[in-house]
C-alpha cells in the first residue's frame, strides 16, 4: 500500500485544511494510506508522533476552520543538510515515499532540493548503519507534489494561490470600516497590509475599494513620489473627498531601493506646510492571515488537493517536481522549479496590464 504523507509549511493561510482534509480523503479513496506530517519540516525533523495517520473522520469539518489544523513552522533545521537526513530517515521508519506540501515558494523549493538530495541521503543513512540496505530498497524515489499556500499571492504560473482571496476579502472588509470613520472625520488614513515581496493584497484591495494611492515593491516610487501622491490627493479633496485612504505593503520601496513606510507616508499627508490632514496608520496584520477560508479558497484547497494526490501517485522519478496550479479557472500540473525562477524575473503584480487600467478610473484621472 502506497503511503502518502500531507504537510503545510510556512505562513498558515485560510484553505489550508480544505487542502489536507482533501489529500487526505483522496489518498484514502484511491487506496493509499494517509498520514499528516504536524508542524511542517519541523515535524519531519522531529519525527515519531509528528508523523500520523489519517482516518476519513480525522479530517471532518476542517473546511470551515481556519489556520492550519496540523499546524506549520519556519524550520532551520531543515535547511541544513543533517536535518535533511534526520527527515528522510524518519520517513522511511514510516513508510512514506510521496510528500504533498502545501506552503509557500520557499517551503516549496526546500522540497524540490529534499527530492534531488534523496538518493544521496539513502546511501548515507545506509553509510552511517542508521538503516539497513534493505530497508531502504524500496524506496529509491521520492515523489513530490506541491500545493501553493499563501496569502500573498506570490507564485508565478498560477492565478491565486489557497488564501489569497479570504485575506483580501479580509483587507477589503477592513478598509470599508476605517472608511466609514475615516470620511466623518474627514481624515486620512494609511492602511500597511502585507506583502514582503509581492504587493497583490495591496494593489488589488486599492482596485477593489478605490484607494487614492497604493504603494507595492513591485513598482519602487519614482523620486517624485511625495509630490504625485499629495497632487493626486489634493484634487481628490477639492472634489469633495472626505476621506483618504493609501494602502501601503509592508514592503513597499523607493526607485534607490529604500524602504517607503507607513509612518513616512503619514507624515507627509499630516505636513501642515503641505495638505495637512489628520492622517492615521493602521496596520492590518496577522487579522488579514486569520479567520476562516472563503469559499473560492475551500473549493481552490479541495480540487487542487485531490489533483495533488493523483499527481503525487502519477509523478515519474525522472519528471521535474511539479505543482498544483489554476489557470484559466482549470487546475493544472506545472514545473516547480520554472514557476519559481518565474517569479523572480516578472513581478506578478505589474504581469496585469488590467489593475493599472483600474487605477485610472480613479477621481484625479477625470478631465472636466
Ligand atoms: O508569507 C506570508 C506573510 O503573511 C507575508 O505577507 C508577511 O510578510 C509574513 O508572512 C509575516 O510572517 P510572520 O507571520 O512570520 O510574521
Amino acid at each position: 500500500k502506497k503511503k502518502i504523507a500531507i504537510m503545510t509549511s510556512g505562513g498558515d493561510s485560510p484553505g489550508m485544511n480544505a487542502a489536507v482534509r482533501a489529500c487526505v480523503r483522496m489518498a484514502i479513496h484511491m487506496g493509499c494510506d494517509a498520514y499528516c506530517v504536524y508542524e511542517g519540516y519541523e515535524g519531519l525533523v522531529q519525527g515519531g508522533d509528528f508523523i500520523r495517520q489519517m482516518d476519513w473522520h480525522d479530517v471532518r469539518g476542517w473546511l470551515s476552520e481556519g489556520g492550519t489544523l496540523i499546524g506549520t513552522a519556519r524550520c532551520m533545521a531543515f535547511f541544513e543538510r543533517a536535518g535533511r537526513l534526520t527527515a528522510a530517515k524518519n520517513m522511511i521508519l514510516h513508510g512514506i515515499d510521496a510528500l504533498i506540501i502545501c506552503g509557500g515558494d520557499g517551503s516549496l523549493t526546500g522540497a524540490d532540493r529534499f527530492r534531488a538530495e534523496w538518493p544521496s541521503l539513502l546511501e548515507e543513512l545506509v553509510r552511517k548503519k542508521e538503516l539497513m540496505a534493505d530497508q531502504v530498497e524500496l524506496y529509491k524515489h521520492l515523489n513530490i507534489v506541491g500545493l501553493v499556500g499563501s496569502i500573498d499571492n506570490d507564485l508565478s504560473g498560477t492565478d491565486a494561490t489557497i488564501g489569497c482571496y479570504s485575506a483580501l476579502a479580509r483587507v477589503c472588509y477592513a478598509v470599508d470600516l476605517i472608511e466609514a470613520t475615516a470620511s466623518s472625520h474627514s481624515r486620512a488614513f494609511v492602511i500597511e497590509v502585507m506583502g514582503r515581496h509581492c504587493g497583490w493584497l495591496a494593489l488589488m484591495a486599492g482596485v477593489a475599494t478605490g484607494a487614492d494611492f497604493i504603494f507595492i515593491p513591485e513598482k519602487p516610487r519614482e523620486d517624485n513620489w511625495r509630490e504625485e501622491m499629495c497632487g493626486i490627493v489634493h484634487q481628490h479633496r477639492k472634489r469633495g473627498k472626505r476621506k483618504t485612504i493609501v494602502i501601503i505593503a509592508e514592503g513597499a520601496l523607493d526607485k534607490e531601493g529604500n524602504k517607503i513606510t507607513a509612518e513616512m507616508v503619514k507624515d507627509l499627508l499630516a505636513d501642515k506646510q503641505g495638505l495637512g490632514l489628520d492622517t492615521r496608520v493602521t496596520t492590518l496584520g496577522h487579522v488579514q492571515r486569520g479567520g476562516t477560508a472563503v469559499a473560492y479558497d475551500r473549493m481552490l484547497g479541495t480540487l487542487q488537493g485531490v489533483e495533488a494526490v493523483k499527481a503525487v501517485l502519477e509523478a515519474a522519478p525522472e519528471t521535474p517536481t511539479c505543482f498544483i496550479a489554476i489557470t484559466e479557472n482549470k487546475i493544472a500540473r506545472k514545473p516547480l522549479m520554472q514557476a519559481v525562477q518565474d517569479t523572480k524575473e516578472v513581478a506578478k503584480a505589474i504581469e496585469r496590464q488590467d489593475f493599472q487600467m483600474a487605477m485610472s478610473l480613479r477621481d484625479a484621472e477625470f478631465e472636466e
